[in-house]
């Protein structure tokens, strides 16, 4: 309570800034909103100014130690996968906190989580944030989830705040972001962005068990049939913002002491697979000249991959090659068989697209000299970048700048849900520091106050744009 009078006075102090220093005629812009719309009470009077109510932050630790408790792995790691039964039990820990921050809940047919705040006018479309709680086999317990409790808590906080919001606010817990199950990531995004390819793909797909994912929806409860998965797919225009919080998974804002990691774009993945077929033979009577060892065409595509990535001469340009299986896999057994399994990224689409190009070339030049078949190139995913919405960044730094946060832009190199709501909507995205930029790992680590920070401009952002 004793922070409520010196917050007031920093919202003051910090509009009377922007709107008469920055941005002088500003009351004139029609476009631009007054103290007196955002706050909702009149500037002059002796109402209270708006202020953001403190983030609770030992309910919001809590939350996070309770939520990595359902883990099919011990502490500190985490392992959550899609349907199984502590991705059940997470699930409902959620659905039960959006029910005590007031929100309606509904779910989706692949199990994506709405909880909705509705607005003032609630035929406008709605301002929604929000992330994953699914966690790959002994990873950590901040990776999506700072951006599903945290969005929770914004909501809680700007409740707390005596906040109305105009647009309806909503917190999405997104389906499996992690391909772990059945090699989809960002499943249920992409199919809320509205892929008929994917529907054709999730029909198709099998775990490691074989078992569907219709089967295995269907023992976590959710009744999902070919027929309705395209009910999924969002209508066009039912958001006005989307908005993800979530931890940089990248060292930088930590060495830089920077409090806020504002995105203006996230990088555009591409993925591919490639196999080689040679005749094999025994490693000791098959003589050199007479060999078509598939292995080493795998070994030379990857060298390749390096050389087309590094000769883009941008950093924004990555490849790896994350698998190569050898068959037979014995130690005097020349390969006949090679799978490799090659992702690139790059900020720049077209120069992307060149790399992909490139290394179709090289796999069908390294193929012809080393007479082994080139059996497959397929590229598994080939996705457009994404770039922040003007509105949403201009309403972040705005924030940053009312709680005094250091800030800097950054770009995105992993992807995340953000990137295929931006299809369906203006998006925009918040990172906050981790521990070394571990993530993907039980070490993966952010404080309380870093993700409170992240909290108060989620919060602040959501109410901007919500009174847009
Ligand atoms: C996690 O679960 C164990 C065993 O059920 C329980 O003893 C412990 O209190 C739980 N921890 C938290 C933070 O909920
Ligand atoms: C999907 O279809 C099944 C019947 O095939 C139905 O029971 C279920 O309610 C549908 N779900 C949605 C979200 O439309
Ligand atoms: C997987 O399940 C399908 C349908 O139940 C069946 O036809 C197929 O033979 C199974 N494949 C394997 C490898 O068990
Ligand atoms: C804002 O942060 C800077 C740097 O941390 C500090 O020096 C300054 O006093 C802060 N201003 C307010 C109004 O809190
Ligand atoms: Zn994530």
């Amino acid at each position: 309570m004793a922070l409520k009078f010196p917050n007031a006075l920093l919202f003051f102090f910090f509009f009377f800034f922007v709107f008469s220093t920055i941005a002088p005629g500003s009351y004139e812009d029609p476009t631009r909103r007054t103290m007196e719309e955002f706050s909702g009470y009149p500037f002059h009077s002796s109402h209270p100014i708006f202020s953001l109510s403190p983030v609770n932050l030992e309910s919001l630790q809590k939350q996070f130690d309770e939520l990595a408790n359902f883990s099919d792995t011990p502490a500190p790691s985490v392992t959550r996968i899609l349907f199984t039964e502590n991705d059940v039990l997470a699930r409902g820990y959620i659905k039960e906190l959006m029910g005590k921050a007031g929100l309606s809940v509904r779910e989706d047919a692949v199990g994506n989580i709405f909880g909705r705040w509705t607005g003032s006018d609630p035929e406008l479309g709605a301002v929604a944030t929000g992330s994953h709680i699914d966690a790959i086999p002994y990873s950590g317990k901040y990776d999506g989830v700072v951006g599903v409790l945290g969005a929770l808590e914004a909501i809680n906080v700007l409740k707390r705040s005596g906040f109305q919001p105009k647009r309806s606010l909503e917190v999405i817990l997104f389906t499996s972001e992690e391909p772990t199950r059945f090699g989809i990531s960002c499943l249920g995004s992409r199919l809320l962005a509205g892929s008929e390819a994917l529907v054709n793909g999730i029909k198709e797909s099998v775990d490691d068990q074989n078992t569907s994912f219709f089967d295995a929806a269907k023992s976590a409860g959710y009744v999902v049939s070919e027929e309705n998965l395209s009910t999924v797919i969002l209508e066009k225009g039912s958001y006005f913002s989307f908005l993800e919080l979530h931890i940089e998974q990248g060292p930088l804002l930590e060495e830089e002491g920077v409090s806020i990691g504002i995105v203006t774009a996230i990088a555009a993945p591409a993925s591919i697979k490639v196999e080689f077929e040679g005749n094999g033979g025994h490693a000791g009577a098959v003589l050199m000249p007479e060999r078509n060892d598939a292995g080493l065409a795998a070994a030379e595509l990857a060298l390749a991959v390096e050389k087309h990535v590094l000769e883009t001469g941008s950093m924004d340009s990555v490849g790896t090659v994350g698998i190569i299986v050898l068959h037979p896999g014995a130690i005097n057994s020349i390969p006949s068989k090679s799978h490799i399994e090659i992702d690139t990224r790059d900020i720049d689409e077209k120069r992307r697209d060149g790399i992909v190009e490139k290394i179709h070339q090289s796999s069908i030049d390294i193929a012809k000299r080393r007479g082994v078949k080139l059996s497959e190139f397929r590229i598994v995913n080939q996705d457009p970048p994404a770039k922040c919405d003007h509105l949403i960044i201009n309403a972040l730094e705005v924030a940053v700048r009312q709680l005094n946060l250091s800030h800097k832009m950054m770009i995105s190199r992993a992807y995340h849900d953000s990137l295929f709501m931006a299809r369906v909507s203006p998006m925009g995205m918040i990172f906050i520091p981790c521990y070394k930029g571990y993530s993907h790992k039980p070490e993966e680590y952010a404080s309380i106050e870093d993700i409170a920070n992240g909290v108060n401009v989620l919060a602040l952002t959501l109410a901007q744009l919500s009174l847009e």
